[in-house]
């Protein structure tokens, strides 16, 4: 994978960013994902941020072999910091972290959001407390996306702001759209969910005495959630 050929997960990412968008890529990386599209004319500008010294020099390296230093800004910066006053970005890339780490982010740069942003998230995994996050502030779920690319299962969450939105327990742990229309790769990887989760409760009963009793309920749960969807 490189600026002109991104993996099958950054190609759909890549499909959900706007026409003409202003892109803050965050935790970039190579930020193969901003150069790839502003090569390809999809975008009219981008922020590529990052937090961590080696990748932010990486992607400045990608940024200046394309040529890209007046239409690609690489920043130095954690998380949401990275966005400045009159920026003006259209469309926030969050991708390849814990679901979890993208919600903290999201929740301790909100400041630096204006409303008007499509947020593109590919979280690897903590999708629930993202999606929590999402609804408790107003954002709305546009589309959802699963792929499966070696071996993983990768989930796409695009969301605007809404004003207020209620999501089920249950959208909120499969994804309110996935769920709908339940494809092939969905169920595939719910299956194998539920296999993990019958073995650990297989083993966590084994190991009644050192497992809080509260840890083996909470996944007996989760297991009948998902046999319930299955059904
Ligand atoms: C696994 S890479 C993903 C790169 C690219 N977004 C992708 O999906 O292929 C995660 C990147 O996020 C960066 N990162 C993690 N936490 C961050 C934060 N709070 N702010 C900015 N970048 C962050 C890491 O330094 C790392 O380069």
């Amino acid at each position: 994978m490189n600026h002109n050929t991104l993996s099958m997960r950054l190609e759909r990412v890549a499909a959900h960013v706007p026409a003409g968008a202003r892109l803050a890529d965050i935790g970039s990386d190579h930020a193969y994902l901003p150069v790839a599209l502003m090569r390809r004319g999809a975008i009219s500008s981008a922020l590529a941020g990052e937090v961590a010294l080696t990748p932010f020099r990486s992607a400045q390296r990608t940024v200046r072999k394309n040529g890209l230093d007046e239409s690609i800004t690489v920043r130095l910066a954690s998380g949401l910091a990275a966005l400045e006053p009159g920026d003006g970005m259209t469309a926030i890339s969050i991708c390849g972290m814990g679901g979890e780490t993208i919600r903290d982010i999201l929740d301790s740069g909100k400041a630096r959001l204006s409303g008007q942003e499509r947020l593109i998230l590919q979280p690897n995994g903590g999708e629930q407390p993202l999606r929590e996050w999402l609804m408790n502030n107003g954002y709305q779920i546009l589309c959802e996306e699963l792929l499966h690319e070696k071996r993983f299962y990768y989930e796409i969450i695009v969301a605007e702001r809404a004003g207020p939105v209620m999501y089920t327990a249950e959208e909120l742990y499969f994804g309110p759209l996935l769920m709908q229309a339940r494809s092939p790769a969905f169920l595939l990887k719910w299956q194998r969910i539920l296999r993990e989760k019958q073995k650990t409760l297989v083993w966590l009963t084994q190991a009644r005495q050192a497992v809080p009793e509260e840890k083996v309920q909470d996944v007996a749960r989760q297991a009948q959630r998902i046999i319930e969807l299955l059904a």
